[in-house]
């Protein structure tokens, strides 16, 4: 089925001037950008945005990493859309990516590790309206 997921370039991408190159890799994969904006996000948005890993002993790193420059949060649509990315992003540690994704190609590490996608339809029916108005996105 046409699902929505919704994906964030990282600061560290953003910060190497390779948004395009992302984006390329996710069109390429037959996945539409149907809502885009570049954004810096308030340390408010991030730790609610992040809020599930509030316990972890990497919350306050993410948090601060994730603000400190541009992200470019994006709202992705096609078929099986939210498993598509994922297997596009490649895994979390980019020491584990395989080879062709995004995290092997691009990630510096497994904090700025270059892209977030949603893991399941629940996560994408949350992230999507954290960050866009139902007219943002344009299917
Ligand atoms: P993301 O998909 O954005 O979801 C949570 C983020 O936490 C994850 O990608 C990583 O960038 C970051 N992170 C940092 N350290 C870890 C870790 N040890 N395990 C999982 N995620 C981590």
């Amino acid at each position: 089925a046409v699902q929505r997921t919704f994906s964030i370039i990282k600061p560290d991408a953003t910060a190497r001037n390779i948004t395009g190159k992302i984006n390329a890799m996710i069109e390429d994969a037959g996945l539409r950008i149907i809502a885009q904006k570049r954004i810096r996000m308030s340390r408010e948005q991030a730790e609610g945005f992040y809020a599930v890993h509030k316990e972890r002993p990497f919350f306050k790193d993410l948090v601060s990493f994730m603000i400190s420059g541009p992200v470019v949060v994006q709202v992705l649509e096609g078929e099986n859309a939210i498993a598509k990315y994922r297997e596009v992003m490649g895994a979390t540690n980019p020491e584990q990516a395989a080879e062709g994704t995004i995290r092997a190609r691009f990630a510096e590490s497994i904090e700025a590790n270059s892209v977030h996608g949603s893991d399941a339809p629940e996560t994408a029916a949350q992230e999507i309206p954290f960050f866009f108005k139902e007219e943002e996105i344009v299917g």
